[in-house]
This record gives C-alpha cells, sequence and structure tokens, in this order.
C-alpha cells in the first residue's frame, strides 16, 4: 500500500503557520485514514477511526484541514489497523520548516525514514524484545540479553521482520547521500517501524542531536550513534569533514545485514569503497533522554493540575496481550482533564518489552526516565518507557480539546489493547 504510489509517501513540506489542505483518495480496497503524527491538529482531523472520523471507504475521498504546527521533523501514517496497514507502507514524512530561523544552521538536508518489513524472504531478525533499547535508558547488555530469549519470546502472532529498509529500499538499492567537504548535513531520521528500534551511526563520523521529536534542543549533543524508537524522530547533522565514502548503519543486531545501510559519499570520492562496520553497540557513546536539554516551547497550563498513573503490562510468555492499569482498549479508564489543565503522566513497565508511547494532539515535556529527573526536560510527542519495570513520566498543556489517543507506536501491542483516551474538555 501507498502512497502515490511511493514508498514512503511523498514529503510534505510545510511552513509553520501555514493552512494546509490535504485531500485524501482512498484508492484501497479498504478503508483508511490518515493520523498527521506530532501536529497539533483540530481533533475532527486527527485520522483516528471511530473517535474523531468515520473511515473513509473504498472510493470516497477526505480532507484535512489544519494549521502547520508546531515546527519540526513531524510524520504521517494510516491510522486504520496500523497492524496491517502501517506495515504495509502507509506513511510518509511531513516536514514543518519554522516561521522564523531555524535554530542549526544546515548546509545540506536528507530525511532518511527507517522501517522494518516482513517479507518472508528470509531468516526473521530478533524481535525488539530480544534486540535494542531505548534512549529511556537500559542500554547496557541490550545486545546480549537477546540470544538468551530468541524463540521463547517471539509473540505467536507478531509478523516475523526479515528486512530493514532507508527510504524504502534495502542496500544495497538504498539511495546513496552526496556531500561536500567541509558542509554541515541535517538528517531527519524518522522511524516509521512497526516494532524495531533503529541504533543509526555514520562510520567515521560522529552525529550531533538537535531535536527531539521536532522540538529543538537548546545545544546540539554530539553522540556516536542514536537509538530511535518507533514513531520517534531525530534531527541531527553531522560535519563533513572527511573525505570518502562511509556506511551510514543501523547497529541493532542484524540491521545492516537485513538492509539498513546507505552510503554517504563526498562529491569527488564516487569512486571510493567504504569500509563494512561491525554491528553491535560496544564502546559507542550512545544518545539518551538525560542528554538533552530540550528549548520548552510549550503552551503554559491555565488549569488544574491532574497527576494519572500509567502501569503498562502484557506480553507475558508470548501473549499478544497488553495493558493499561491491567485493562485493554476500549476497557481502558480514559484521563479526563479540562482545557488548560496540566497533565502529568507517570508511566511505568512491567512487562518485557519497551513501550514508545505517543500522545495525540499536543507534545509533552519528558521530565523524568527511570527515576531520574531530567535536568532539562526534552519536548517530545513520543516516549519510549524501557522495559522490566522502566519508568517515564511526562507533563503537558491540554490545550486542545477533544479526544485524543495516548497509545504503544508498537502496531501488536496497540492492536493488543495499550491505548488509553485522553479526554479534553
Ligand atoms: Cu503515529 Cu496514533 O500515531
Ligand atoms: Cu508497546
Amino acid at each position: 500500500m501507498a502512497y502515490n504510489g511511493q514508498i514512503p509517501g511523498p514529503e510534505i513540506r510545510l511552513k509553520e503557520g501555514e493552512r494546509v489542505r490535504i485531500v485524501l483518495q482512498n484508492r484501497l480496497v479498504e478503508p483508511t485514514t490518515v493520523h498527521w503524527h506530532g501536529v497539533d491538529v483540530p481533533n475532527p482531523m486527527d485520522g483516528v477511526p471511530g473517535i474523531t472520523q468515520e473511515p473513509v471507504q473504498p472510493g470516497e475521498t477526505f480532507s484535512y484541514e489544519f494549521e502547520a504546527r508546531p515546527a519540526g521533523t513531524r510524520w504521517y501514517h494510516t491510522h486504520f489497523q496500523e497492524h496491517r496497514q502501517l506495515d504495509l507502507g502507509l506513511a510518509g514524512p511531513l516536514i514543518i520548516e519554522p516561521a522564523g530561523s531555524e535554530s542549526f544552521a544546515f548546509d545540506r538536508e536528507y530525511t532518511l525514514v527507517l522501517d522494518d518489513w516482513a517479507t518472508g524472504s528470509g531468516p526473521a531478525l530478533p524481535s525488539t524484545a530480544e534486540g535494542a533499547a531505548g534512549a529511556s535508558g537500559g542500554m547496557t547488555g541490550m545486545m546480549g540479553r537477546g540470544m538468551m530469549h530468541r524463540g521463547m519470546m517471539r509473540h505467536s502472532h507478531a509478523p516475523a521482520y526479515d528486512t530493514m529498509t532507508i527510504n524504502g529500499k534495502a542496500y544495497p538499492a538504498t539511495q546513496p547521500l552526496t556531500v561536500r567537504r567541509g558542509e554541515r548535513v541535517r538528517l531527519r531520521l524518522i522511524n516509521a517501524s512497526a516494532d524495531h528500534t533503529h541504533v543509526i551511526r555514520l562510520a567515521g563520523h560522529r552525529l550531533r542531536v538537535t531535536h527531539t521529536d521536532g522540538a529543538p534542543l537548546v545545544q546540539a549533543v554530539e553522540v556516536d550513534a542514536i537509538p530511535i524508537a518507533p514513531a520517534e524522530r531525530y534531527d541531527t547533522f553531522f560535519v563533513a569533514d572527511r573525505p570518502g565514502a562511509w556506511f551510514l548503519t543501523c547497529a541493532a543486531p542484524g540491521h545492516a545485514r537485513a538492509g539498513e545501510q546507505v552510503l554517504v559519499v563526498y562529491e569527488g570520492h564516487e569512486k571510493s569503497v567504504a569500509e563494512p562496520i561491525a554491528e553491535g553497540v560496544a564502546g559507542l557513546g550512545l544518545w539518551r533522554y538525560d542528554l538533552g536539554r530540550g528549548v520548552d516551547g510549550l503552551p503554559r497550563a491555565w488549569g488544574q493540575e491532574r497527576v494519572f498513573d500509567l502501569a503498562l503490562s502484557g506480553g507475558m510468555m508470548g501473549s499478544d496481550f497488553w495493558t493499561i492499569n491491567g485493562k485493554r482498549y476500549p476497557q481502558t479508564d480514559p484521563l479526563v482533564l479540562g482545557r488548560g489543565d496540566l497533565g502529568r503522566i507517570r508511566f511505568s513497565n512491567m512487562s518485557p518489552e519497551g513501550h514508545p508511547m505517543h500522545l495525540h494532539g499536543q507534545s509533552f515535556r519528558v521530565l523524568a526516565v527511570n527515576g531520574r529527573r531530567l535536568s532539562h526536560p526534552l519536548v517530545k510527542d513520543t516516549v519510549d518507557v524501557a522495559p522490566h519495570m522502566g519508568s517515564a513520566t511526562i507533563e503537558f498543556t491540554a490545550h486542545n480539546p477533544g479526544d485524543w489517543f495516548l497509545h504503544c507506536h508498537k502496531s501488536m501491542h496497540m492492536e493488543g489493547g495499550l491505548i488509553a483516551l485522553a479526554r479534553i474538555r
């Protein structure tokens, strides 16, 4: 399944504050909707079937109209049976350029959409339960723990992912990125995968993280590699100061071999041969949430403070059931807030898998992870809650009225019930 016949869908570029109308013509043989992930759209434009709109039937048209904000690397994707439709290709980048100036200068930019595929053409890769953990902590042993659990932990119904792509292609089919010596090259990394965390690195170069889910940091953070959970985005740049040809790859076990590699080639070095790089994260300086200092651009709250404790469970013995406070959606309790309230959510993860939790309609601050406060909260729209008793506390101003989904972005977890509604009145 594709948007305008391409995977990922065409990059939509907007200016912050611009009004936009995007017309969805459903030429699939089944219903669909589009969600504008990370954009503060009016509730009826949010694309959640049965909640914010009726599913768009085959042959029907639906016009999405909204103001493009906040600025940053956003994305769009189907919200109808994601566990099928997202896996089949219905996702694309949505870039909102700031109305003012960019917080970090750059000379050239590339958008890289990372995706996982179950094609049935090769051996299955470890699932996230076994492979990489996220940037919220719990890094240690991430590459080791897996081997033991392989097979044991595999979900009965989880697709067997065997192929990893960058902008819809698996290496060697990936399109090389051209750079010129001396440039600052911006990379917008979008993880459109249904299940996997990717750990992106560029041989011979360090990456500087500048934005978390589109929101700028006070200062760029220099790292060797960036773990990116499903639905997360990181903007990063590197300084092109080592002419040659280099691999940009994912360090998670098996991902590079499954296709997640692209060449970065300096002009004039088209004939250089890039050295393959070893997988794994041993010795690498990895991005973590507590390394960043977010710029707090969120609206100020004017209402009351409301605190919600959400325990995420499920997945025991390979089950496909996932719960919030013991209940599966639609039985989960809604989070009820008044407009302008300050909502605080404390997630604790009692399960063996990480949960990238996404709130629709408004971004939030990440205040703490795994019991540690961040000195300067990050602004994000998706927070990866680490497995095995990991935790995260987020805070948001309930400025956008409506019924908003709050859910794990791993499609099978969502399908298994890991969803609640935030009801802002
Ligand atoms: Cu990108 Cu409901 O999510
Ligand atoms: Cu999950």
